[in-house]
């Protein structure tokens, strides 16, 4: 275990970065249709500002990086921001969230830059129906933003798929032969209430449906930050993941922080307080006193979240990142 621990004997060593609260999809589970409401771009933390949190995180023991959004890659700039957290040493591990529209632009780029893997949220393999999810998005966009990431050699490249009943789960199958056919790494989140609310499903159905294949047989060679349970089909050389927020809770593996656009770094995902840094960034303060604040967002981390027992929580991901 790496990192300093919290109350509950969590060692925390993963930071995620949202780095912008735009995006250029707008999915019906994360955003109404309008979109949200943006913070200014005067808000939003600057690459220094960044910069000096990852030093700080760093100093408390964090080794492992996330790029998530919004849609990270349209934050300008944002390879130039990679490889300057990969010149922080003692960064060990970058990786990125994206929906992959961008992808195919800039894969190449960002690995030269030193990002080392990427997880590429994909619902559906239908044409239509990616319209309809995402509301303004091509499939055709994000099928080549996941051979691009392939072919740069990110390694992994997870697809995220969040099955909602009635919309998407009639193609939870096709995504689980893709592990066979292709060799993706294919993970199954369960929908977490934030706009929506009901269509969720739990892994174990999901589990059940795709032992229609063959045996699940577990996995634990795939580099990732412990939120998902990987298993693998006979012949697949992709994995499947499940990651069950809602059914199965990991906030006992929790190993995370996360620092949103505008500056304020949350203990969880459905923290509503978070600490700002923002404020003492621009008044000028040092690593030692980002450090200090981390610290204390380390150690109000909560000992599990309230979606478990029904609750639902009024969580942007489009500004804390998902
Ligand atoms: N429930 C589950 N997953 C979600 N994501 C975004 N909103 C939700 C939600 N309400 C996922 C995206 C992406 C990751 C960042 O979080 O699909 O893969
Ligand atoms: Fe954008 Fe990701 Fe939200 Fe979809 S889920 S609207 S891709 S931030």
């Amino acid at each position: 275990m790496t990192g300093t621990c919290d109350g509950f004997q969590r060692g925390i060593s993963y930071l995620r970065i949202s780095v912008t609260d735009r995006c250029n999809l707008r999915c019906i589970y994360c955003m109404p249709p309008e979109g949200v409401e943006l913070v200014s771009h005067d808000d939003i933390l600057s690459f220094e500002e960044i910069l000096l949190a990852v030093r700080a995180a760093v100093a408390l023991g964090i080794d492992k990086i996330r790029i998530t959004g919004g849609e990270p890659l349209v934050r300008s700039g944002v390879v130039e921001l990679v490889s300057m957290i990969a010149a922080v040493e003692g960064v060990k591990d970058i990786s990125m969230t994206t929906n992959g529209i961008l992808l195919d632009k800039y894969a190449d780029r960002l690995v030269g830059a030193g990002l080392n893997r990427v997880n590429i949220s994909l619902d559906t393999l239908k044409y239509e129906r990616f319209k309809e999810i995402t509301r303004t998005g091509t499939l055709a966009d994000t099928l080549k933003g996941l051979q691009a990431a392939r072919a740069a050699g990110l390694t992994p490249v997870k697809i995220n798929m969040v099955p909602m009943r009635g919309i998407n789960d009639d193609e939870v199958i096709d995504f689980a032969q893709m592990t066979i056919t292709s060799g993706w790494h294919v993970r199954f989140i369960e929908l977490m209430p934030l706009n929506r609310q009901g269509e969720f499903i739990p892994s174990h159905v999901l589990h059940k449906q795709i032992e229609s294949l063959g045996p699940l047989v577990p996995f634990f060679g795939l580099t990732g930050n412990g939120a998902a349970r990987y298993f693998t089909l006979p012949k697949a050389k992709g994995t499947i993941g499940f990651i069950s927020p809602v059914s199965e809770p990991f906030c006992e593996g929790c190993n995370r922080l996360r620092l949103s656009a505008a500056g304020m770094v949350y203990p969880c995902l459905f923290s509503t307080d978070g600490i700002d840094i923002r404020t003492p960034l621009r008044k000028g303060v040092n690593v030692d006193a980002v450090k200090k604040l981390l610290a204390a967002a380390i150690a109000a981390k909560p000992k599990k979240h309230l979606l478990s027992e029904g609750g639902t929580v009024d969580t942007k991901m489009s500004s804390i990142g998902g």
